[in-house]
């Protein structure tokens, strides 16, 4: 049983989610100008070209005539390759800037899903509705992560599976993270849980081992995880919507991405699990 004020807990995080990013979407800062068919173009390109990972774990191309969910749908980009690629689709997400965005963005392509505002620990539909779950960067915002996984399960269908992407605590974003704000800000007993918590995106935002990622989908029957090094590890792009500095720019500079991408492609922020119930 949890407690009232453990419930009041639960929802005051949530809000503090809700009113982050609904102050911006995810990306929106950086790399959306404007609300037609160009702009919503532009920002899929740049997200394709930092994260090309995504089309082949999403599997855009498979979903025809699948019933997909995509929880959190941010500016809508791969909503869009799930719309287009003929899956029959529902789109939820916290905030309803994402939900307004999505919805531009499919009108302007003449494309269409169900989107509401919703809230992945309670998702309002019923047990096993969907061939697919999808949630890129999304589930670990939630301050219940494990509610909203057990939710993923019950609304799959059996042997229906869950695509989602998590951050694994030991990326080299973490640890940068930890070295500017522990260490220059002589802040030394901050743990990397604080620091994702505190200074990555959203107020709670959790990272997790490969081990805890395993346990968090035990209920699935079948879980493969594997991690990527992400243009944030590589300091390749704007990284997130908080972080500037002379500080950034100057390891920009100078950052050694061969070496890393040699010797050290295990630490990378993005962990991509697909789980089949
Ligand atoms: C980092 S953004 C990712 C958006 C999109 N999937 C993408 O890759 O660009 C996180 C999104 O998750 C949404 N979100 C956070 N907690 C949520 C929850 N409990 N239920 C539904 N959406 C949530 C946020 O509103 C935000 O739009």
């Amino acid at each position: 049983m949890v407690g009232a004020s453990e419930q009041n807990r639960v929802q005051t995080d949530k809000q503090q989610v809700h009113d982050f990013w609904n102050e911006a979407s995810c990306g929106e800062n950086f790399y959306l100008h404007g609300s037609d068919r160009q702009a919503y173009d532009r920002q899929a390109r740049q997200r394709y070209e930092l994260e090309p990972y995504i089309p082949e774990f999403a599997g855009f191309d498979l979903a025809r005539g699948k019933r997909v969910l995509e929880i959190g749908v941010g500016l809508g980009a791969d909503h869009q390759r799930f719309a287009q690629a003929g899956a029959d689709l529902n789109g939820i997400d916290l905030t309803a800037r994402a939900v307004d965005h999505t919805a531009r963005r499919l009108s302007a392509f003449g494309l269409a899903s169900r989107l509401a505002v919703g809230d992945a620990e309670r998702l309002e539909f019923p047990d096993e509705s969907f061939d697919c779950v999808y949630a890129w960067g999304v589930l670990h915002h939630s301050p219940d992560t494990p509610k909203a996984v057990s939710e993923v399960w019950r609304v799959l269908k059996r042997a229906g599976e869950a695509k989602v992407m998590i951050y694994q605590k030991w990326s080299l974003v973490g640890l940068m993270l930890w070295f500017r704000y522990s260490l220059l800000g002589l802040q030394p007993w901050l743990s990397l849980r604080d620091i994702y918590a505190r200074y990555l995106e959203s107020p709670g935002t959790k990272a997790y081992s490969v081990a805890e990622a395993r346990q968090l989908f035990s209920a699935f029957s079948e879980v493969r995880i594997r991690t990527v090094l992400t243009h944030g590890d590589l300091l390749d792009s704007m990284a997130g919507q908080r972080h500037h500095g002379v500080l950034l720019s100057l390891a920009r500079k100078i950052w050694p991405r061969a070496p890393i991408k040699r010797y050290f492609s295990g630490l990378g922020l993005f962990m991509l699990i697909e789980a089949r119930k």
